[in-house]
């Protein structure tokens, strides 16, 4: 164990740590309170759609005191069943009670009056935008994460021997996505270590990237965070390093919108996909897509059209939406529209060819009939996040997930995380996914495990994960992970010796109290020391 990397709170200090969500908690109301003043919403003021509004206009939270008796401040608005700890929001999220009571009405409104839904999102997307720090002419509703990463990179034109740095811990979808550009296109894939535990900077991963560059580099694809670890990478340091060697970057944020205060000009990467219905919470089969548009460095206020034909010709009412400035700001990448009803409509994106003032969003979303109440549900919940406030809701779930790191620590030891408990890389790698490995020899993350071992390990966590749930009614998951080893950290586990840790996720709905029923449950059901 790394005690200089790991130095923070003592072991066993879990209650500054529970000190800090209660805190967090308690800025969430204030969080409220500031987007009333910034918006100037009265009792009357706020319509999302038929969401229960409060007295002063917002949808409701616990009350403060509630909250300071350790309840999330959130908890209301979702309705899970009785009894259940559902902690796997990094597989799928669960929506807002109101939102599913719209969304039913909505379905049940275009069964009785069908309606052909090809149109509306440009209004969605202006509603939205915001939020995640980007223009509305840069932003898609997706199907999902994987949807919108193979959107991207095949229209991107990829010839032979270009090369793409990817990380050895790409969820499938971004493996999917680079063995096809290698098998279809010749592209070769250069492979990232990620480090764990206390081989983890954000420092060293961001030599591991520099380290694999070459003058044939096209383009770099990573996931932030990592699904396996959870740790949030330098995604702004990676991308403005890529920027600098005019190299594509391509992130797969599925985890990021909902869980974070999401600024996607601010992090500077080309192209981006996340999911809807994880961390926001939307229904299935709901996503992000995002590619970057514009290169002025500076905040502005544009005017953007309210109906989707405005691109076409048609006259449209405008509306302001202020987005920040852009820190890429290299000319745009080639794009080709992958699929699309108007495939060079008004000359966008005709021939893959780029122009800030073209509204290429209104091209990638016109791809036929959609959902629209999952696309509306979407909206909602998006709507929801921005009047809770999207950095009081990133400073809730962090600290909640810091305390859960803090009694796992308390138990199992600062080793058994997937990343420094505390530290200097710690706090911008910190996020809702927890991961920890109470199997390993030594309960070490980072432990070098036999074939015999990896394969123990894997029985002995699924066997955890099924038994949480049927025992306790705790849904968590587990991961395959090739994690740094520990007799030499620069080099992660072979295939075939894999772990197997457990992974947690914490939302704004949980609570200090749901940390502790799952690490008393853990203690039932997993070794420890
Ligand atoms: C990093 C990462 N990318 C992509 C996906 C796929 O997400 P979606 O279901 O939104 O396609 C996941 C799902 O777990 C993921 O963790």
């Amino acid at each position: 164990m790394n005690e200089s990397i790991n130095a923070g709170p003592a072991v066993g200090d879990v209650a500054a740590a529970k000190a800090a969500v209660e805190d967090a908690a308690g800025r969430v109301q204030t969080a409220r309170r500031d987007f009333l003043k910034l918006f100037g919403y009265g009792s009357a003021g706020l319509m999302l759609g038929g969401l229960s509004i409060g007295e002063d206009g917002l949808p409701g939270l616990i009350p403060e005191a509630a909250a300071a008796a350790g309840k999330s401040p959130y908890e209301k608005a979702f309705g899970f069943d009785p009894g259940l700890l559902y902690m796997n929001i990094g597989t799928t999220g669960s929506s807002p009670t109101q939102v599913v009571k719209n969304a039913n009405q909505d379905y049940k409104a275009i069964a009785g009056n069908p309606t052909a839904y090809f149109f509306g999102q440009q209004a969605m997307r202006n509603t939205i935008a915001q939020g995640f720090g980007c223009d509305p002419y840069e932003l898609v509703l997706s199907f999902n994460t994987t949807d919108g990463l193979w959107r991207i990179v095949m229209g991107i034109p990829f010839a032979p021997g270009d090369e793409l740095i990817t990380t050895n811990m790409e969820e499938d979808a971004g493996i999917s996505v680079y063995n096809m550009l290698a098998e279809r296109f010749g592209v070769v894939i250069k492979t990232v270590n990620i480090p764990t535990n206390d081989a983890y900077s954000d420092a060293e991963v961001l030599a591991r990237f520099k380290a694999q560059y070459t003058e044939k580099t096209k383009a770099i694809l990573f996931s932030s965070p990592i699904y396996l670890t959870g740790a949030r990478l330098p995604a702004k340091r990676l991308c403005k390093w890529a920027a600098r060697k005019g190299i594509i970057s391509i992130v797969d944020g599925a985890h990021l919108p909902g869980m974070v205060a999401l600024d996607l000009h601010d992090m500077g990467c080309d192209f981006f996909s996340g999911s809807g219905h994880k961390w926001q919470c939307g229904p299935g089969q709901t996503g992000f897509m995002y590619i970057r548009n514009g290169f002025d460095p500076s905040p502005q206020v544009l005017q953007r059209p309210t109906s989707d034909y405005a691109p076409f010709g048609v006259p449209s009412p405008m509306v302001d939406i202020p987005v920040p400035g852009y820190t890429n700001t290299n000319p745009l990448p080639t794009y080709y529209a992958t699929n699309t009803l108007i495939y060079g409509a008004a000359g966008i994106l005709a021939n893959g060819v780029r122009d800030p003032n073209h509204n290429i969003a209104a091209v990638l979303q016109l791809i036929g009939n959609g959902s629209r109440p999952s696309q509306n549900a979407l909206v909602e919940c998006c709507q929801l996040w921005d009047a809770w406030g999207r950095q009081a809701i990133e400073d809730y779930v962090v600290a909640l997930a810091q305390y859960l790191r803090s009694r796992i620590v308390d138990h199992w030891g600062f080793d058994a995380l997937s990343i420094p408990y505390a530290g200097f890389a710690d706090a911008s790698a910190r996020t809702g996914l927890t991961s920890f490995n109470p199997f390993s020899p030594g309960f070490d993350y980072n432990a070098d495990l036999t074939a015999a071992q990896s394969s123990a390990q894997s029985a002995a966590s699924a066997a955890a994960v099924a038994q949480l749930k049927t025992d306790h009614q705790i849904v968590i998951r587990n991961n395959s992970v090739p994690h740094a080893l520990r007799s030499n950290p620069t080099q992660n586990a072979a295939p075939g010796t894999f772990s197997a840790p457990l992974r947690i996720s914490t939302h704004l709905f949980h609570s200090p109290a749901d940390v502790d029923r799952v690490i008393d449950a853990l203690l039932m059901v997993v070794p420890h020391p």
